[in-house]
């Protein structure tokens, strides 16, 4: 890869599975095993090349009114890669978080999430942050419902301190698959300075290639955050 500015904190909304699986003539669950592994693949490239951040959209909160199996298979996906293979897990290397309200998924996978989360805790080459059943309004609502509960007024400091993503820096740059070109309740709050990425590859077939391309597309892009750039 040429000499670039590097993103330190990259999100990813990997959509595109169940097109990927379907035109492949597969169920969508294979769609869905074939993302993990990519999500595996990707995120750990995106470490090795220096990145620091990764944060991951792998289930929102929206998808839960998914027909039941498909949300049986994600959670079955999920209980193999948090219980099962977390092995898999800790092979990355980093710390990993997982965002979102996760009180609502299996108490197996919960405790598996803490496990690992405990586990990888003083990992410090970098951070992955999974967000399950996530959604950036549900985020702000908590937020703020906290912040309600401590009789404080919020500043933006503060409020985002009570996000999910409390105390990290806003993604540099975020980038989606799958060819919509839209959040879909993703760090909305977040996303206020971020460089947007949309790929037409479907997330399993998005390969270290292509990340390279969207990092080196960030690389040249000018951000100016309001302000006038000096000649
Ligand atoms: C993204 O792939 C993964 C999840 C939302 C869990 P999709 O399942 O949305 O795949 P498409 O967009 O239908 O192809
Ligand atoms: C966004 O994809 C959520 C994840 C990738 C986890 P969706 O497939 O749910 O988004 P929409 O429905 O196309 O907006
Ligand atoms: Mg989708």
């Amino acid at each position: 890869m040429k000499r670039i500015k590097l993103p330190a904190h990259i999100a990813i909304i990997m959509d595109g599975n169940g097109r990927w699986a379907k035109r492949r003539f597969r169920p969508r669950a294979y769609g869905h095993r074939m993302g993990v592994q990519n999500m595996f693949k990707i995120c750990g490239h995106a470490f090795n090349l220096g990145v620091r951040i990764v944060t991951v959209f792998a289930l929102s909160a929206e998808n839960l009114s998914r027909p039941k199996e498909e949300v049986d298979e994600l959670f079955e996906l999920f209980r193999s890669y948090f219980s099962k293979k977390k092995e898999r897990m800790y092979e990355l290397n980093v710390k990993i978080c997982v965002l979102g309200d996760i009180s609502v998924l299996p108490a197996d996978i919960q405790e598996s999430i803490g496990e690992i989360e405990r586990a990888t805790a003083h990992l410090t080459s970098g951070l992955l942050n999974i967000c399950v059943n996530y959604g950036a309004r549900q985020e702000v609502v908590r937020a703020v419902n906290k912040a309600v509960a401590l009789g404080r007024f919020v500043d933006e400091n503060s409020l985002e301190s009570l996000f999910y993503t409390g105390g990290l820096p806003d993604p540099d740059l975020i980038i989606r698959t799958g060819g919509e070109i839209r959040l879909s309740n993703f760090l909305l709050y977040q996303a206020a300075y971020s460089e947007l990425y949309f790929s037409g590859k479907m997330w399993p077939e998005f390969s270290k290639r292509d990340l390279e391309k969207a990092i080196e597309n960030y690389s040249a892009r000018d951000r100016r955050y309001g302000n006038v750039r000096e000649e």
